[in-house]
């Protein structure tokens, strides 16, 4: 199959895809997605074959606007609203319960459903002029990085979907922050782009679900299916390094062998001079390790390392998203200094 490309002012056009029921890819924010019309069961099926995704893995539904969550949803409490008001459009998805309209195939069978209402324009005039809900999980090939620019889309769907769209280098680079409200305390099932903190000043208590902190037991069920899976992983074995920034690079200076890689800080660079080596952005600046995480995971394939040694950021506000991603990659294999 020959992949489309569009530029950011072919919305319309590309739209046309999902109205066909073809896959196709979509910037976001956060990561690109690889979209289908979100109502049509056999265009979803395929995102799932693209992918390679397991079909217990339930997909988000986009939506141009807040108002479209009556037509898919059902009981929608107060807090959803206000998550909305204060969020939407922008980097958060509402697990609620699900209408019968939404295929079984979007929500793998749950009775809730994940609706998300992205903020890149390029996305929103995808969806406004497809004028259905689009299902799209990250665009990458399932347990591989998200793609966070169209290159590292194409790298994984090159010739495997219908269309593309260029929306240039996404702004958050993780992805969305995924809430369930469906009970009570409301609960965070993924780190992302709003932060824990920033939930909890609209929601007041939020608790945070055993998955985004440690591996689940193989006998485990966390509430989003997808936080079961090995994930973002690199070919080569990843160790996560916490602490102090200026203690972890030391460590690792100490343990780095010579055919291993190194994701560090930009400050801590010149002391892995020789190792392939990945710069996440200074030690402070967050909102940068979020955006470059996944190219820095991607770029180790390329290199043949034996094993790779990572700074774990400071696990505050989005740090907590970075952190967990990192912490995925690594299967959870972290050291404290
Ligand atoms: O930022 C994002 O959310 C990106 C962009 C494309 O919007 N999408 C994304 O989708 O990350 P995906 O499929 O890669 O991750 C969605 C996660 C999975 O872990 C899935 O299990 C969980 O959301 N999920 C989806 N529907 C759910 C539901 N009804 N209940 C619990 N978890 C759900
Ligand atoms: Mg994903």
């Amino acid at each position: 199959m020959n992949t489309q490309r569009f530029t950011a002012r072919e919305a319309d056009r590309a739209a046309e895809i999902l109205k066909a029921g073809g896959l196709l890819g979509i910037p976001t924010e956060t990561v690109y997605g690889l979209g289908a019309n979100g109502l049509d069961p056999e265009a979803v099926a395929r995102i799932f074959a693209a992918k390679g995704r397991p079909q217990d893995n339930p997909l988000i539904l986009h939506i141009p606007s807040a108002d479209w969550l009556e037509r898919y949803c059902l009981d929608i409490p107060n807090g959803a609203y206000a998550l909305a008001r204060r969020f939407w459009p922008g980097p958060l998805t509402m697990i609620l319960k699900r209408r019968s309209v939404v295929p079984d195939v979007v929500t793998a069978g749950l009775d809730t459903v994940g609706m998300r209402c992205p903020a890149h324009p390029v996305c929103r005039a995808i969806l406004t002029a497809a004028g259905v809900p689009v299902a799209a999980p990250s665009g990458n090939t399932s347990g591989r990085p998200s793609p966070t620019n169209m290159a590292d889309m194409l790298e994984d769907m090159d010739g495997k979907i219908e269309g593309i769209v260029d929306g240039g280098p996404c702004s958050v680079g993780v992805e969305s922050t995924i809430v369930d409200l469906t009970v009570t305390p409301p609960r965070l099932l993924r780190p992302g782009g709003v932060t824990l903190e920033e939930l909890r000043d609209v929601l007041g208590e939020v608790a945070v679900d055993a998955a985004v902190t440690r591996l689940m037991g193989a006998d485990e069920h966390p509430r989003a299916p997808g936080m079961k899976y090995r994930h973002y992983a690199p070919k080569a074995p990843v160790t996560v390094v916490q602490g102090d920034p200026a203690e972890s690079a030391r460590y690792i200076r100490r343990h780095v062998g010579d055919r291993d890689g190194v994701i560090c800080f930009d400050e801590f660079v010149p002391l892995f001079e020789g190792h392939p080596t990945e710069a996440m952005g200074p030690a402070a600046d967050q909102a940068e390790q979020a955006r470059r995480v996944f190219d820095a995971l991607r770029y180790f394939d390329g290199t043949g390392v034996e094993q790779i040694w990572a700074q774990g950021p400071d696990p505050s506000g989005i740090g907590l998203a970075v952190s967990n991603r990192l912490n995925k990659a690594a299967g959870f294999h972290i050291v404290q200094v």
